[in-house]
C-alpha cells in the first residue's frame, strides 16, 4: 500500500499510557527512522501547560542511552506541539482543527492519525468531537484505541455501536499491546514454518497448557481503576486470551489481517463460557513481614472490594485439535516474580523402557528475557543408560545478543501507519471474548465468588498448584 504521510495526534497526552508508552513509542519510531522525519505530533488534553512542561513530560519516560540520542530527542521534541481543551466542547476541537490545517501546511500530511489515550468515560464525547471537527473530506482517519472496551459483552456491543456509528471498522485500531510483543508475533512462525512443531501441535500430542502471567507491581495508585474491573477484564480477557489464540489458531489461509482474525475469531468461537468450578480466584493482602500493604490499604480502593487481583481459569477448545485438553491461564499482581510464559506440556511416552521420565515441555517465555526452549529427555553422559531432563534453549539473549528487541507499541503503531490491521483485535473478536468471561464475571461481580488472600511477594493464594494439578499438569514419572 501506498504510504500515507501522517500528523499524529495523542489525545489524553497528559495521562501516564502516553507519557509511559506512546510518546517513547513515537521517539523509538523516529529514532530509528520509521517515523517520517517531518511527521508532527500534537498532544491533547485538559491540563493548561507550557510547552517547556510539556516537552518534559513527553521526555519522561524517554531513555536515552547516548550523545546521539539526545540529539534524536532534541529534534524529536521540536515536532511535538500541545494544546490544551477539554473532551466534550466543540470550540476546542475547531481549535485543534486550525493547529492541525497550520501544521498540514507546512507538512503536506494528508493523514491524520488519532491516539486516543483516555479513560473510558471520555471515549465516545471525543470521537463524536473528533468525527465533527477534525474528519474533513480527502483526509484519511485513523484511530487508534486501548481498553477498556466495555465491562461485558453487553457495554462493549454498546461501544461498539457508537464508535461504529462514527468511525468504520477499517478506520478503527483496537490495541491489545501483547500482540505487539516480540514473542507473540513469534508464534505464527513458530508453529506454522516448523513442521516438528506443527505436526505435533493437538490434543493426540498435547495434555495441557498453561499461559501464566505474573507482576510484582501491586496497583499502585492505579486501585481506583483497577477495583472496576480487576484481573480478570484487565489481563486474562484480553492478553492472555489473544496469546491462546495464536497458540490454538488454525493455519489461516495467508498473513493478511482478515485471514489471520478470521481464524483467531473462529477458535474463541468453540470455547464455551467459564464454569464456576473452572476459576479460583485471590486477592493480595500485606507483604508477610507487613512491610508493603495489601490491596485493601491502597486507599483509591474501596473498602470491603472483592475484586480480584489474581485469577487462575480453565478454558476448553471444542473442537477437533483441541478437544479435551485444558488450556489453563493464571495472572496475577503482588507476586513473587515477573513472567509471562507459554508452556505447553505433552503427554506421557507411552509403555515402561526407562525408569525415570520427566513430560516434554515447549516454553515460549513472552517476558523478560525473551526465549524458547524445549524440556526433552536426554541420556545423562557417562557410562550407563540413565535418563536426564535437559533443554533445547533458544534465549534471546545468547542467540540474538546484538538485536534490540523492538517495544510493542513502537511495532502497532507503526501497524497502524501503514494500516496493517493484523495485530489489532477485530470487532468479531471482542465479542467472541466477551462471551467467554461475561457469564462468570457477573458471578463474581455479584460477589459469589470470595478471593483467597495471599501475600504480597508470594507465589499466589493457596490452591493453585492444586488447581493446576487437577488439569493435567504434572512433571512425569521420576525415581
Ligand atoms: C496492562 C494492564 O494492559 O498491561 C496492566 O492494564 C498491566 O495492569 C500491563 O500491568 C502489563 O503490560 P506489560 O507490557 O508491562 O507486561
Amino acid at each position: 500500500p501506498k504510504k500515507e504521510h501522517f500528523t499524529v495526534v495523542v489525545l489524553g497526552a497528559s495521562g501516564d499510557l502516553a507519557k509511559k508508552k506512546t510518546f517513547p513509542a513515537l521517539f523509538g519510531l523516529y529514532k530509528n527512522k520509521y517515523l517520517d522525519p517531518n511527521t508532527h505530533i500534537i498532544g491533547y488534553a485538559r491540563t493548561k501547560m507550557d510547552l517547556h512542561v510539556y516537552h518534559d513530560q513527553v521526555s519522561k519516560y524517554i531513555k536515552i542511552k547516548s550523545d546521539e540520542d539526545k540529539v534524536h530527542l532534541e529534534s524529536f521534541l521540536k515536532l511535538c506541539t500541545y494544546q490544551s481543551g477539554q473532551y466534550d466542547k466543540d470550540s476546542d476541537f475547531q481549535e485543534l482543527e486550525h493547529h492541525l490545517r497550520d501544521v498540514e501546511k507546512q507538512t503536506r500530511a494528508k493523514a491524520r492519525l488519532f491516539y486516543m489515550a483516555l479513560p473510558p468515560s471520555v471515549f465516545i464525547p471525543v470521537a463524536k468531537s473528533l468525527k465533527k471537527n477534525n474528519h474533513p473530506e480527502g483526509v484519511t482517519i485513523r484511530l487508534i484505541v486501548e481498553k477498556p472496551f466495555g465491562m461485558d459483552l453487553e457495554s462493549s456491543r454498546e461501544l461498539g455501536r457508537e464508535l461504529g456509528a462514527l468511525f468504520t471498522e477499517e478506520e478503527i485500531y483496537r490495541i491489545d499491546h501483547y500482540l505487539g510483543k516480540e514473542m507473540v508475533k513469534n508464534l505464527m512462525i513458530l508453529r506454522f514454518a516448523n513442521v516438528i512443531f506443527g505436526s505435533v501441535w493437538n490434543r493426540h500430542a498435547i495434555d495441557n497448557i498453561q499461559i501464566t502471567f505474573k507482576e510484582k507491581i501491586g496497583t499502585e495508585g492505579r486501585g481506583g481503576y483497577f477495583d472496576e474491573f480487576g484481573i480478570i477484564r484487565d489481563v486474562m480477557q484480553n492478553h492472555l486470551l489473544q496469546i491462546l489464540s495464536l497458540v490454538a489458531m488454525e493455519p489461516p489461509v495467508s498473513l493478511s489481517a482478515e485471514n489471520v482474525r478470521d481464524e483467531k475469531v473462529k477458535v474463541l468461537r468453540y470455547i464455551p463460557p467459564i464454569q464456576a468450578e473452572d476459576i479460583l480466584l485471590g486477592q493480595y493482602v500485606a507483604s508477610e513481614d507487613g512491610k508493603v500493604p495489601g490491596y485493601l490499604d491502597d486507599k483509591t480502593v474501596p473498602k470491603g472490594s472483592k475484586t480480584p487481583t489474581y485469577a487462575a481459569a480453565t478454558v476448553f477448545i471444542n473442537n477437533e485439535r483441541w478437544s479435551g485438553v485444558p488450556f489453563v491461564l493464571k495472572c496475577g499482581k503482588a507476586l513473587d516474580q515477573q513472567k509471562t510464559e507459554i508452556r505447553i506440556q505433552f503427554k506421557d511416552v507411552a509403555g515402561n523402557l526407562f525408569q525415570s521420565l520427566s513430560r516434554n515441555e515447549i516454553v515460549i517465555r513472552v517476558q523478560p528475557g525473551e526465549a524458547v526452549y524445549v524440556k526433552m529427555m536426554n541420556k545423562e553422559p557417562g557410562l550407563g543408560m540413565k535418563t536426564i531432563i535437559s533443554d533445547l534453549d533458544l534465549s534471546y539473549s545468547k542467540r540474538f545478543n546484538d538485536v534490540a528487541i523492538p517495544e510493542a507499541y513502537e511495532s502497532l503503531i507503526l501497524d497502524a501507519l501503514n494500516d496493517d490491521h493484523s495485530n489489532f483485535v477485530r470487532d468479531d473478536e471482542l465479542d467472541a471474548a466477551w462471551k467467554i468471561f461475561t457469564p462468570i464475571l457477573k458471578k463474581i461481580d455479584e460477589g459469589h465468588h470470595d478471593p483467597i488472600p495471599y501475600a504480597f511477594g508470594s507465589r499466589g493464594p493457596k490452591g493453585v498448584s492444586e488447581f493446576v494439578a487437577k488439569y493435567g499438569y504434572h512433571r512425569g514419572k521420576q525415581e
